[in-house]
């Protein structure tokens, strides 16, 4: 029977994976116990490691709440004095999170001061150290603390870039921690098998809008979340990602860079810029086939006519990249229908020279535009349709790269 039920999807991109948590001394501490309840959610066991002064800023109670498992402080237990929770912890975690890290932290670690339990960790941990450094913007400007971050990122450890804007103690400039989005991606990231790595990653997203006068305009209900979902994807696995974006509600993430434009002919233009470079190109975009001829610079009043507007062909961006595609280089489209799914979807592969087809029903529940999950196509040149079941949209994304991957190596 069809599930007609907006029901979401359950993904859980974490499942299994273990995280250990280490909670320095700052005001964003308060912070770390609502990302930890969501990555909870997504699958995560978590072990968090809190310092003296992140136990100033938060108590170990909630941790130990929020994650099923104890809350390690000390480096000994009078009680279990052959318990060694810095090796313990070094051997069960898959990734080291510092969040927030404090400048003291940071020059502790980047200096092999091991005079607590979650600095010696540090040292005893030897997969993925994730850092994340938040504290008054001074402070993080500051030569000895960029110094100390240099030598972290020197051996390997990722230290991601804390964010603009006003902190806590009302200074203006870098040092906020990053939102969810952004720890969640980076701590994927840290996980993920870099299949993707080395290649220059071109995605489209979103609608296009073409305007009638200043209040007016034609679009479609594209609502972005498949573009982005594709773009994340590839920065997660490895890629250097460019995302070119029509007018959504989602901000842009901080973490690769993204182009704002607003109509079909300022996205064609940024994508034969951008396309230059890029080892795969992925339209998943819905540009608008056609724009009004004129475009009222003032308010179009209302009368007693009838109104007509006149509409000219935009760029077909996507048969152009086909026309002018360089060897090598793979070309992926999407195709929305609401019939002839694969027929149509075939046409269109030829018709544009595609290397990969994404064609989907957006008739059926749970497909295409403003759901978090969708229902797709995969058909290639050669007429190989794979039929993907109902998944989230990053899980749509990983198997349209795992698609890519196997045309790339001739299988
Ligand atoms: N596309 C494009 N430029 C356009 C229109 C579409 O690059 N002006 C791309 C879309 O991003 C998508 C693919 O072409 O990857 C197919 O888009 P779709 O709207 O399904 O098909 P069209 O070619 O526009 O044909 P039709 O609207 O008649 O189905």
């Amino acid at each position: 029977m069809t599930n007609h039920c907006k029901e979401p999807h359950v993904f859980r991109p974490l499942e299994g994976k273990n995280i250990v948590f280490g909670i320095s001394g700052g005001i964003a501490a308060f912070k770390a116990a609502d990302y930890i309840r969501g990555l909870k959610k997504l699958g995560a066991n978590i072990k968090v490691v809190l310092t003296e002064n992140g136990a100033r800023f938060v108590t170990p109670l909630t941790f130990s709440a929020l994650t099923g498992n104890p809350c390690f402080h000390s480096m000994f237990d009078q009680n279990n004095p052959s318990f060694m929770p810095h090796i313990e912890l070094a051997n069960w975690g898959d990734v080291l999170v510092i969040l927030p890290a404090s400048a003291d932290i940071i020059g502790k670690t980047a200096n092999g001061i091991a005079d607590d339990l979650l600095t010696t960790l540090f040292l005893s941990f030897d997969s993925k150290k994730l850092v994340f450094p938040s504290m008054n913007p001074a402070m993080y400007e500051n030569p000895a603390v960029q110094d100390n971050i240099q030598r972290l990122r020197d051996r390997g450890v990722v230290v991601v870039e804390p964010e603009e804007g006003t902190v806590v103690c009302g200074a203006k400039g870098r040092g906020r921690l990053p939102g969810f989005d952004t720890v969640l991606v980076q701590i994927r990231k840290a996980l993920a098998h870099k299949d993707l790595k080395g290649l220059n990653i071109l995605v489209t997203s979103g609608p296009t809008r073409e305007p009638i006068d200043p209040i007016r305009f034609i679009s479609n209900r594209s609502s972005g979340k498949m573009g982005l979902a594709i773009a994340k994807t590839a920065f997660i696995r490895g890629a250097r990602v460019r995302l070119v974006t029509g007018p959504t509600c989602m901000e842009p993430p901080p973490y690769f860079g993204s182009i704002q434009v607003e109509t079909a002919n300022e996205m064609a233009q940024e994508v034969f810029r951008e396309a230059e470079a890029a080892d795969i190109i992925i339209m998943a975009a819905a540009v608008a086939d056609y724009s009004p001829v004129t475009y009222s610079a003032s308010k179009i009043k209302k009368s007693d006519q009838e109104m007509t507007i006149r509409l000219e062909k935009t760029t077909d961006i996507l048969k152009e990249l086909g026309a002018r595609k360089k060897p090598g280089q793979i070309l992926v489209g999407f195709c929305a229908e609401t019939e002839d799914l694969i027929e149509n979807g075939f046409k269109k592969l030829e018709q544009k020279n595609l290397d990969l087809i994404v064609a989907n029903n957006i008739t059926e529940p749970g497909a295409g535009f403003d759901w978090d999950t969708n229902k797709v196509y995969l058909i290639d040149p050669d007429k190989n349709i794979e039929e993907l079941p109902l998944l989230h949209k990053e899980e749509v994304a990983e198997r349209i790269f795992d698609r890519i991957l196997k045309l790339n190596s001739g299988s």
